[in-house]
């Protein structure tokens, strides 16, 4: 039906509306203008549309598919396309008016369909003008009107400006990168550079390290194959490391659609700066800890929350007023004037190590201008990075906290106060698997970011919107969002998990025995971890029921599978269970990876034979880039295959089990 309705022109999607009304929503991609298509329809660009996507899925904070029409103008202004109240609620209005089953939901594609309307009217003109205003804005594509490509897309300058800098920085030393740092931040040479994945593989090794085997990178011959190769490494780790890639592949890259490529740098950097702003890595944060306040509070606050903690407590003790946020609060230069002259060295007696900051910047009175000379003094201790002095003064939230979060990685300027009653095994900080798990999650773009394990888990919705990704429904009606009184917002957050533990029980036939939704609501580890390791696991073996394996895919599967692999390889190795000891070795996984894609090993960087604790953790770390190179997306790490940790070794040989199993059939 498809292919009739609108011969040649590829590609589309349509859908249908609760009323029937039929929705087409076009690509506009290169010459789907000269279709002859009818005038009335204006196209949305792919770009268009995933940016819609991205506005939509931050207003629908569960992923429940719908947002309220009383949400309506917030996602219009997330989509930047600002509107008068007035006429969003006209349009509201006309919605629901024509919403034959009234339940004043909008879905993605009504919304797509309103906007298209919308942009086919007069309001476009508006739309052009509000963003021609917004300093700093880019247009590329089309500018003037519909393109040949269809396509109006912006992107912020000054955000490219800054990750240019800051990666040219990271990467100046490294023989890799010769030809391509460093970049000039003026031009569009960073959306050249992502092209052949060897940047964005050695920015995600920096912010999570050892997180790529560089042995696997292609960096000398660079083919379009090996291109692509790198670039699906680099899109297969990013996600390992927690960064959500749902809408982005490796043909994005190459194209260096410039919002897909800042939007994946702007996570993996982001994951990076963050990395050591955790207590378990930094036990001076510990001086953080109010009055009275427990320790358990601050060891649930996200980074962001610490890092503006950090910045107020040394602005406490400079005497000077708090800040609140990294946009509003610090755009005057003041507080940062004091924050800097609290970290800089002070040399201890030693007056070469010492570094005075001049605050004499605090009496001029142009906010640009002071902006300038407070960057001059963050110059003075190298930490000049991520803002202009008009981001400051524009108060750019994004690259405003950047700015603090690489002051707090130089100079945290805090010394551990001393132990007096506090608990030293509650610093511990999460295990490996716990970290697996939250990566796994992050990457499927749960909303808000999990930071940590249990303590962000309590209020249930996380868990809801991983069942949704396992196709499991989940009826958003019955679930209590925030903001929650403050009286019985646990009674609130209880009734979620409830809900959870039953859908769990009832609907994907987990084995929950002895489970309540009291136990995820109080953080249990032991519980909660049951749980979420069942999401994971049927996370991971849909794969394989998606492409028939079988209804219910279980372990001896999987195993007769990977065996009867190695046989057909005529590989020595085998596995008996995910528990086998010869799995320590990494050499089934590799032998697997070996039969199923014979040129992604070299065998000579292959360790055999007697083996060292080092030779084997080569070999896995080996293994592992190497599955992901070829399109695993592998969230396992090198040692869980070196320590045989039975329930991540399942998933690297699920995942590699899909993989061939798609390619063949593909
Ligand atoms: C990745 O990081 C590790 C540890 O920081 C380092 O030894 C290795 O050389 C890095 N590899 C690449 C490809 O940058
Ligand atoms: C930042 O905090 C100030 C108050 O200190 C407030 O007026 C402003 O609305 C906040 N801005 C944002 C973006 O949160
Ligand atoms: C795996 O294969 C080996 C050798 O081919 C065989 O001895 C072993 O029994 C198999 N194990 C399982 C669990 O199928």
């Amino acid at each position: 039906m498809e292919s009739e309705l609108w011969p040649g022109i590829w590609p589309f999607s349509w859908t249908r509306r609760p009323s029937g009304t039929m929705i087409v929503i076009f690509f506009g991609e290169r010459g789907s203008g000269e279709c002859g298509m009818e005038d009335n329809v204006t196209q949305i660009s792919r770009e268009d549309l995933e940016d819609l996507r991205e506005a939509f899925n931050k207003i629908d904070i569960d992923n429940s598919g719908y947002v309220s029409d009383f949400e309506l103008q917030e996602l219009f202004r997330e989509a930047s396309f600002s509107l008068p109240g007035y006429k969003v609620r006209e349009i509201a209005e006309k919605f629901i008016a024509g919403d034959t089953n009234k339940d004043e939901k909008i879905s993605f594609e009504e919304f797509v369909a309103i906007y298209q309307e919308l942009r086919s009217k007069e309001v476009r003109e508006t739309f052009r003008k509000t963003i021609s205003r917004r300093d700093g804005i880019r247009s590329f594509g089309g500018t003037s009107g519909i393109s040949s490509e269809g396509t109006q897309h912006s992107y912020a300058d000054e955000e490219k400006v800054a990750f240019v800098n800051w990666i040219n920085k990271a990467l100046a030393n490294d023989p890799d990168c010769k030809h391509l740092i460093p970049m000039d931040p003026s031009d569009d040479s960073l959306f050249k550079s992502v092209k052949d994945g060897i940047l964005l593989c050695k920015m995600i090794n920096l912010s999570q390290p050892d997180t790529i085997d560089e042995r696997v990178i292609s960096t000398k011959k660079r083919t379009t194959f090996t291109m692509t190769e790198n670039l699906i490494l680099a899109l297969n780790s990013a996600s390992a490391i927690g960064c959500t890639v749902v809408n982005i592949d490796a043909q994005d890259m190459i194209a260096g659609t410039p919002h897909l490529v800042l939007g994946l740098l702007w996570q993996i950097i982001k994951i990076g700066l963050f990395a050591d702003i955790e207590l378990s890595r930094n036990e001076a944060l510990i001086a953080l800890l109010g009055e009275s306040e427990e320790l358990d509070h601050l060891l649930s606050m996200s980074p962001e929350e610490l890092l503006l903690r950090w910045v107020n407590y040394h602005l406490d003790a400079a005497g000077w007023k708090q800040i609140r946020n990294f946009s509003e609060d610090i755009k005057d230069s003041r507080a940062y004037f004091h924050l800097l002259d609290q970290i800089s060295p002070k040399g201890d007696g030693d007056d070469e190590m010492r570094i005075v900051i001049e605050m004499s910047g605090l009496n001029e009175p142009d906010d640009e201008k002071r902006a300038e000379l407070m960057l001059r003094q963050a110059a003075r201790l190298d930490c000049r990075q991520f803002v202009t002095p008009q981001d400051v003064v524009a108060g750019n939230h994004k690259l405003n906290m950047a700015f603090v979060a690489n002051l707090f990685n130089m100079f945290p300027a805090l010394s551990r106060p001393s132990d007096n009653g506090i608990d030293l095994a509650m610093l511990e900080g999460e295990s490996r698997e716990d970290r697996t798990f939250r990566n796994w999650m992050n990457s499927l773009g749960v909303s808000p970011y999990v930071n940590h394990l249990y303590s962000d888990l309590m209020d249930g919705l996380i868990i809801l919107q991983l069942y949704e990704r396992i196709q499991v429904p989940v009826d958003w009606r019955r679930v209590n969002r925030p903001p929650y009184s403050i009286l019985g917002s646990n009674m609130k957050k209880l009734e979620n998990c409830n809900y959870a533990v039953d859908l769990g029980k009832k609907e994907a036939k987990f084995s929950l025995v002895g489970i309540g939704g009291e136990n995820i609501n109080e953080g249990s580890p032991m519980h909660t971890l049951a749980l979420v390791w069942q999401l994971m696991r049927r996370y991971t073996v849909k794969v394989l029921s998606d492409i028939g394996v079988g209804e219910k895919v279980n372990d001896q599967i999987i195993i007769d599978w990977v065996n009867s692999t190695l046989q057909k390889g005529q590989k020595d190795s085998f596995i008996n269970s995910f528990k086998d000891k010869s799995i320590s070795t990494s050499l089934p996984v590799i032998d697997l990876i070996h039969t199923i894609a014979p040129s992604a090993i070299k065998s000579e960087m292959v360790k055999r034979g007697d083996m060292s604790a080092e030779d084997k953790l080569n070999n896995a770390k080996y293994a592992i880039s190497v599955a992901r190179k070829i399109g695993a997306k592998v969230y396992a790490l090198p040692d869980d295959l070196v320590e045989v940790n039975p329930k991540m070794v399942m998933t690297v040989f699920a995942c590699l089990m899909g993989r061939s199993l798609n390619k063949v059939e593909g």
